[in-house]
């Protein structure tokens, strides 16, 4: 039972409620109203049939009334005459007036003594050519406003003009009740009126319940939506505004949808970067803390013995300080708030300054390391220092995959207004499998990880300082017979 009432007044305070409380009030409004008026019209044209029909009968009656009034309205003859007049049509009242709407005669039954005056104003309408009917008076003695028929007509011993005035709804009029009870055409009429409410209000009660039932599924969807279940869609169903709106909804949870699983891509990536990076900084750490602990022991080693440790130490110290520069790299480029440092400089410059750092790195692999730039080629605007990141990492592993003899060029030139710039070596290439994969974090190709070196981190910050700077790097490779980088600049 109280479940019951609840239900109830959950409903009633629901929008449907109050919707369909507002139709249906308006509907009975207007029904009522409709039913007023049409009643009341309907009496106006039983009046004005009555007036229609019977237009003629005061100039009829004139015929036998204009004889016997020349000796006066209210003289036996006249009277005689009206009686019998009378007799034949009890439900018109008869009446002489003077030129003014003064009453002269009363032939009406009881003959009510009253010196009312009829509007002559509303005779003369009648009279006219073609009156607007129904034209009504103010009849004398029952004072009700009343249809009636009118004639000219000359009286009393001085041939006075007048009117003979026979006011026709003389009966009492109908109330409205009595008129359902005793009228068909008004009892039809109600019928189909009511039946056409009936069936509008009941429609409207379907239409509203299928418009809300459309709200109750959205309600539902962002309920469901706002407790994490968030691949909850709307079938957006017809363009209108609930349509919208469920578009709306649906737009609305696809961006933060997507915006969720960024994040989480983007914890795991985290995640993996913390593990990689203490697998990557443990590795050397142990490595070089051995070679210390056995040069720390060992009290007579050969001296072969000891440089060797030495310069496992050193290599592992130079490993970290790559990863550390890289990863500061990384930190920097990841920073995407920050902006770039855009400046115009030489790019023929920097080049040459970091080609100059790597020869000696060159000659001891046996390679042939050059740079082909014009001395004309046009200052470009970039950020200098990831520039020079781009090209170390680029230079660097185009060395390092470079087996004794090769050659490794790094060229710039002017194409479409912009500096093209490529590193171009005649290594061991890459295949199309690792070429899809390279710029991937952390990504070694299985030849560079079985000789242990890298940190699979140098192209992932090329690609991504190339695409802050609106370029894009373009890798090209064919085993065996070397690799293809290249990447963009504008001039500045
Ligand atoms: N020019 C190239 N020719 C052949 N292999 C390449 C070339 N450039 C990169 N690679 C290989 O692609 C992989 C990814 O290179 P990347 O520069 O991203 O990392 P890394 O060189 O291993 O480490 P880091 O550059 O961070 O020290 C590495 O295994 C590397 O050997
Ligand atoms: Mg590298």
């Amino acid at each position: 039972m109280r479940r019951a009432w609840q239900r109830i007044a959950n409903i009633s305070r629901s929008l449907y409620a109050r919707i369909v409380f507002v139709y249906l009030a308006g509907l009975l409004l207007l029904a009522v109203a409709a039913a007023w008026v049409a009643v009341s019209q309907f009496e106006q044209l039983g009046r004005e049939w009555q007036q229609r029909t019977q237009i003629d009968l005061a100039d009829n009656l004139v015929q036998v009334m204009q004889g016997p009034l020349r000796a006066g309205a209210n003289s036996p003859a006249a009277r005689d005459a009206a009686d019998r007049i009378l007799s034949i049509n009890p439900a018109v009242s008869l009446y002489v007036l003077d030129a003014d709407g003064r009453v002269a005669g009363n032939y009406a039954e009881g003959g009510c003594s009253d010196d009312a005056r009829v509007s002559v104003a509303a005779l003369e309408d009648l009279l006219a050519d073609e009156p607007m009917l129904p034209v009504v008076v103010d009849a004398p003695c029952s004072h009700r406003a009343s249809v009636f028929s009118v004639a000219p007509v000359r009286f009393g011993p001085g041939d006075q003009r007048g009117y003979l005035l026979a006011v026709l709804d003389a009966g009492a009029r109908m109330s409205m009740f009595a008129m359902l009870r005793t009228s068909s055409i008004t009892r039809t009429l109600l019928i189909a009126g009511s039946l056409a409410v009936a069936l509008a209000g009941v429609l409207g009660l379907l239409l509203f319940a299928l418009l809300t039932r459309r709200f109750k599924r959205l309600t539902a969807a962002v309920e469901r939506f706002a407790v994490g279940d968030y691949g909850q869609r709307i079938e957006p169903g017809r363009a209108d505004e609930i349509g919208h709106l469920s578009r709306a909804f649906n737009d609305m949870a696809a961006t933060i949808e997507a915006q969720l699983d960024a994040l989480r891509e983007n914890d795991r990536q985290r995640r993996e970067l913390v593990a990689n990076l203490s697998h990557d900084f443990r590795t050397p750490l142990t490595s070089l803390r051995g070679y210390a602990e056995q040069l720390r022991k060992a009290e007579h080693l050969p001296a072969e013995t000891r440089d060797a440790h030495l310069a496992a130490i050193l290599a592992n110290a130079d490993r970290l300080t790559r990863l550390a520069r890289q990863l500061s790299t990384l930190a920097r480029v990841d920073a995407f708030e920050k902006p770039l440092c855009v400046d115009a400089f030489s790019l023929a410059e920097l080049i040459h300054d970091i080609v100059g750092k790597f020869r000696a790195q060159a000659q001891e692999a046996g390679l042939d390391l050059t740079v082909d730039c014009a001395p004309t080629l046009p200052p470009v605007a970039a950020d200098l220092a990831l520039i020079d990141r781009v090209l170390a990492n680029l230079i660097d592993n185009a060395i390092a995959a470079t087996p004794p003899g090769g050659a490794v060029t790094v060229s710039a030139r002017v194409v479409d207004a912009q500096v093209e710039v490529r590193i171009v070596d005649s290594g061991v290439g890459l295949s199309a499998d690792e070429l899809a994969l390279v710029t991937q974090r952390f990504y070694r190709t299985p030849a560079s990880r079985q000789r242990g070196e890298g940190s699979g981190l140098g192209l992932s910050i090329v690609e991504e300082i190339c695409a802050r700077h609106g370029t894009r790097l373009r890798l090209r490779s064919v085993p065996g017979e070397g690799t293809h980088a290249a990447f963009d600049l504008p001039v500045a």
